[in-house]
Order: structure tokens, then sequence, then C-alpha cells
């Protein structure tokens, strides 16, 4: 099972030591479940496996924002990768620290520059020359000095979803190397910069660790040229990427055996290493519970409708990904041929298709598995939908880190007819 923190007990699907069903009850469906045992144990993997290198981990949190979930991160120790004013002020509500903050992306605006600034961030990942113009022009503004490593594109080509693929020269990630050289070696046109690092991310959902070693060879050559014409590289960030298994048959590439071969690689390079995982954390860690609202038969199979759908957890709709569904209750059903669908009103709406998997009547629940990360911090409201609540398990402790949104939270900020703005 691709879930980790949820296993069957008597024939029911709990997360550590709370049933699934006793959750539903108590919080309603749809329902993000997470396993606070099993993020604590991917992100102490990391750690544990990079203890011999001066290091960091730096949580992507674009993979799951919710509090309660940087929260638990943080009181381990965690870093956090951002790529917006949100996710800062999201990392300063679940009490991060600041200086333990790698703002990436590439299109960060001046006030979300000043912001991360104010809040003092630990370092910039920049992503083009003229981000480098203007964080300098702002950073002088703020009488700053950030670090900041540029962001190079290795031209590797990552075998994932082309959508999340970001390491190829045509993407719009990163910078070429020749023209990254040339903005280090002209550092001192950008006073109010400290060119401490470099980075590079290839992509996300990556199964085979060597492509991550490829780019990482390149990019040691380029700290190693750009050492000899005098620039000071303390550090190096890797990204995140290292993919999750979401299906039965495939197995997840081990974190601790990706790290190690990190450590071999940079073992006496003088470097400190930045990695960016969010996936790998949190994936596996969670469940989106969902209740069946209808059972209706066509005519080569049979459409379980659910309470969750595409606006809920749109992977399988953006990327095709498969998640496993499973039964709550496990019963002898016979097996049928299903597409797994909710109410929107699409017909991409669906979280399986053609799905070989045991009948379930109305009022069943099932449990759509490894969708910890990408899951809710990509749900909207769309078809007029409040977004789902979210637990934290924790042994036999369960917290509601997210309340159901309302009806009066789908309008909050909206007013029927407008405020009145005189124009000039
Ligand atoms: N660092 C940077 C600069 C990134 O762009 C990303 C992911 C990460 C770190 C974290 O990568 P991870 O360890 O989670 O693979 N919505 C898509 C995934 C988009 C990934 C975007 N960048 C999905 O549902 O599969």
């Amino acid at each position: 099972m691709p879930t980790s923190g949820f296993q069957y007990r008597d024939r029911t699907f709990y997360c550590e030591d709370v049933s699934l069903d006793h959750i539903a009850e108590r919080f309603g469906t749809p329902c993000y479940v997470y396993s606070a045992a099993a993020i604590a144990t991917n992100y102490d993997s990391y750690g544990d496996a990079l203890a011999g290198l001066p290091h960091d981990v730096y949580y992507a949190v674009k993979a799951n924002g919710s509090l309660g979930i940087l929260s638990l991160l943080a009181r381990r120790g965690a870093g956090f990768d951002i790529v917006s004013g949100g996710e800062l002020f999201r990392v300063l509500k679940a009490g991060g620290d600041p200086a333990r903050v790698v703002f990436s992306g590439v299109g960060k605006t001046v006030s979300e520059m000043e912001y991360a600034l104010r809040s003092g961030i630990g370092s910039f990942n920049c992503e083009s020359e003229g981000e480098v113009v203007v964080l300098n022009e702002t950073a002088g503004r703020f009488n700053a000095q950030p670090v900041v490593a540029l962001r190079v594109n290795p031209d590797i080509n990552a075998d994932t979803h082309p959508y999340i693929a970001t390491g190829l020269r045509d993407h719009k990630f990163g910078i070429p190397f020749e023209t990254a050289e040339r903005i280090y070696t002209e550092s001192a046109r950008f006073p109010n910069l400290r060119f401490e690092g470099v980075s590079c991310h290839i992509g996300s959902q990556i199964f085979d660790t060597n492509v991550f070693y490829e780019a990482l060879d390149k990019v040691l050559a380029l700290v190693a040229k750009l050492r000899d014409a005098g620039v000071a590289v303390r550090q190096l960030d890797l990204g995140g990427g290292l993919g999750i298994a979401y299906r039965p048959e495939e197995t997840t590439p081990s974190i601790s055996g990706y790290a190690a071969g990190l450590v071999r690689a940079l073992r006496g390079k003088d470097l400190r290493l930045m990695i960016e995982p969010g996936r790998s954390i949190v994936g596996q860690a969670g469940v989106l519970l969902t209740r069946v609202v209808y059972r209706k038969p066509a005519e080569s199979k049979q459409f379980f409708i659910v309470d969750a759908a595409m606006n809920d957890l749109i992977r399988p709709a953006l990327y095709q990904s498969h998640h496993e569904i499973v039964p709550v209750a496990q019963r002898d059903a016979e097996m049928v041929m299903a597409d797994v669908v909710g109410p929107v009103c699409e017909t991409g709406d669906f979280l399986a298709r053609d799905r070989l998997m045991p009948a379930v009547d109305p009022g069943e629940l099932l449990a759509i598995c490894t969708a910890g990360a990408y899951g809710f911090v990509q749900a909207s409201n769309y078809n007029g939908r409040p977004r789902a609540a979210e637990v934290l398990v924790e042994g036999a402790t369960v917290r509601l880190i997210r309340e159901r949104e309302t009806y009066d939270d789908l309008v909050r900020g909206e007013s029927p007819l407008g405020a009145t703005e005189p124009v000039s």
C-alpha cells in the first residue's frame, strides 16, 4: 500500500491508532487525514542520512502548507523553501524560523522581496538577471545584504510528467550556466547581495536518483570554476524532487539511499548542502477520506460518485496521476470495473478511471491514498464547493488543523454590488 502511517486493523483502515470511520463520523467528509509519525519519520530520514555533512533540510511548503504540518516540521527543526509572500506568512504563523527560510521562484515581486527582507529570511534563490537587479535595489533600500544563490539550469531531462520537469533549457526555470557564471563574476555590480550559493532543482516525482547525481556533478563543476574565478561559494542547494510510489507495485526510492549518495559526492567539498524536499516528506503520509454518494451503472462500468472531487484533489485530472483508492471497511465485495468521480460538472472530474476495485455502496467510506502532497494545496472552490477539513493524527490523538469551509467562507470579501471606486 503506497501510504505510510495507515494500515488495516480488523478490516478497518486506520491512521496510526485512529480508525478513519471515527474521523469521518467526527469531522465529516471529504477530509484530508495525515499521520504525524509518518511525516516526522520521513523528515528525520533526511537529517539522519545527511548527518555526516553540513546540511539544512528546507521543507518545500508548496507540497502542503497547512499550519499544523508546518508547525510539526518547525518543531523538528526544519527550514522552509517558499515561493511566495503567502507561504512566508504561513511559515511565520506556524512558528518557523525566518533565518532558515529560502525564497525560490521565478516571479518574486518587489513587495514580496520587501516582506522577506523585513522578516529577515536566510537567502534568496534568484532565477534571472532581472530579478537579481531588482533584489539588489530593494535590499539597498532596506540596508540589507541578503545571501543569494543563482538557480542554474543544468539542462537535464528528468523522467517525470512534463508539467513538473524543470531542468531543461527551454523551461522557464533557472539560468543557463554561462549566464550564471557571468553574473557571479560581475557581482560587484550588485553591492547589496552576497553571492554565496548555487542552487538547482530539476523537477518533481523523480524516481531515478542518478539524474540528481548527474545534476550535482554539473553544479559542482560550476562551483569549482566559480571558486577559481574568486567567487566564494559556500552553499549548494539541490532542490527537491525525490519521487514516491503511488501504485502498490512501485517501490518508493529510499530517502536514506538518495541522501547517502549526496554525502559521498559532497564529502570534502567544503560546501553546505541544502535540499528542498516536499512530496517525499508528506506525500505518503496523507489520504483524502470521502464517502460514496451514489452508485451509477453504465454500459461497461460503474460510476462510484463520491463527495470529494477534482476541486479537492486535482492531480488525476491535471497530471493523469494514479492514486490508490481503498475502502475504509474491508468486506468481501465483488470486484468491478469502476470510475470514482466527484459531483463537479466536468468529465475531467475523476479520482480514478477504469479501476478494478471492490464494489462499494452509497454511504461507504473510501480512502484516496498518497494525497498528502499537492492535495489540499491545489484545492479550489470550483462549483461552489467549500474546501475540505484537514486532521492530523498522532498516535490516538486527532487534531483538527483546518476546519471545513462554510458557505460564508465562499463569499468572504465579496459584495453583490461592489464598492464604488472613483476613476482618477
Ligand atoms: N524546490 C523547488 C524549487 C520546486 O519547484 C519544488 C517543486 C520543490 C522544491 C519540491 O519538490 P518535491 O520534493 O515536492 O518534488 N503539483 C505537482 C508538483 C509540482 C512541483 C513543483 N515544484 C504534483 O502534484 O505532482
